[in-house]
């Protein structure tokens, strides 16, 4: 790698899901190195763009016009191909040492001198073992799922949830003009962050998590608790890794090789259930990518700028092998190697759990 001069030049590359601040981390990250006389390349299609033939576009000032308030990601991003390290339900991979190889020669031939590397699990374990082989590289945590350790908050998890509420709220009015049970079914993988902060923020009824396996008995009898209140509604949201006590994740399509589980269909088994035993008019709605689309909350755009700086302040310290992180108070960083290896989920003896049972919320348990 070359020598770290006045002037650097850095690659940044999006991999995995996308989701909403990506483009405001890329600019955050252009505008901050550029201010320092540095040159940032962007990486197109993930690590993918950085090997032969290498696919990269210059991210000048005149790039970045539009890009904080801008949904998705102008690098593209890939959550398959030789660069996945994740498969099944989040078992990790060692990815060949070859690869790692090819990808130091990409960044040798392209002049890049450090990489930013901006990611949720699977990137950012890819991203930890490209700097246990040598590659000088730092991490942005970004996912919807909010399920990173070592962080309070990642990016893109602020965006979904105001997504999720807002479809609450949606789904309110209908579900109460016709008496019906509605089942609201979230993404989030094995965390159940995005279910619990939309459905206090939205007033679900009930709320099913990852990690409070659930019972139908118990949902059923927060339903027929309702109808003795004079509700006539209720409000359900279940997290896609929600499952019952005993029972398994519902998955949708076949596994594919080298590929993580797609989770989904919970909502739909659940309201199956409910209608079954309870004898309410139910229906479904899966929110799916509608949770990764459109423009960043405010509160992910200001994330996403600082996180964005605090990267390439942490590449001008020569700080590499570390995630910028959110710490509840500030912004700072960790080894990526606390940031890997173990989800964060819900916390069962949490502010959002209590909360959640002191207002007599069902947590199906
Ligand atoms: O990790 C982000 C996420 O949106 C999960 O919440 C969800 O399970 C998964 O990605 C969906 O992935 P895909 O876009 O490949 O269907």
């Amino acid at each position: 790698m070359g020598t770290f001069g006045s002037f650097m030049k850095i690659g940044i590359v999006t991999g995995g899901g996308d989701c909403p601040g990506l483009n405001a981390v890329i600019r955050a990250v252009a505008k901050a190195a550029t201010k320092r006389g540095w040159e940032t390349l962007g990486v197109i299609g993930g690590y993918q763009g950085l090997l032969a033939p290498q696919k990269y576009r210059l991210l000048d000032y005149k790039a970045l016009s539009g890009l904080l308030v801008r949904g998705g990601t102008i690098l593209g991003t890939a959550n398959r191909g030789p660069f996945s390290a994740k498969t099944g339900h989040g078992e990790t991979r060692q990815l060949p040492r070859e690869l790692f190889e090819d990808t130091m020669r990409g960044m040798e031939q392209l002049g890049i001198e450090a990489l930013v590397s901006v990611g949720g699990d699977g990137s950012l374990t890819i991203a930890h073992q490209m700097h246990e082989f040598g590659i000088p590289i730092v991490g942005v945590p970004k996912t919807i799922d909010n399920d990173l350790a070592a962080t309070t908050m990642t990016f893109g998890f602020d965006s979904a949830v105001a997504c999720a509420t807002d479809a609450l709220d949606r789904l309110h009015t209908t579900a109460e003009s016709h008496n019906r049970v509605l089942v609201l079914e979230v993404m989030g993988r094995y965390a159940g962050w995005i279910a619990i902060y939309a459905g206090v923020a939205g007033g679900a009824d009930v709320i099913l998590i990852p990690e409070i396996p659930f019972r139908y008995e118990s949902i059923c009898a927060a339903v027929t608790e309702r109808e003795k209140m004079g509700k006539h509604f209720t409000l359900v949201i279940a997290a896609e890794g929600a499952k019952p006590e005993g029972g398994n994740f519902v998955t949708s399509g076949a596994q594919q090789q080298n590929r993580e589980a797609r989770l989904g269909g919970i909502g739909a088994a659940v309201a199956e259930e409910i209608e079954k035993r309870t004898g309410k008019e139910t229906r479904v709605v899966v929110l799916g990518h509608l949770q990764r689309g459109g423009s960043p909350t405010n509160m992910d755009r200001a994330l996403c700028t600082l996180f964005g700086a605090e990267a390439v302040e942490l590449i001008a310290d020569k700080k590499f092998g570390r995630m910028v992180a959110h710490t509840g108070v500030t912004v700072d960083s960790v080894p990526l190697a606390d940031a890997i290896g173990h989800l964060r989920t819900v916390p069962l003896d949490g502010a959002f759990v209590q909360a959640a049972r002191a207002l007599g919320i069902s947590l199906g348990d």
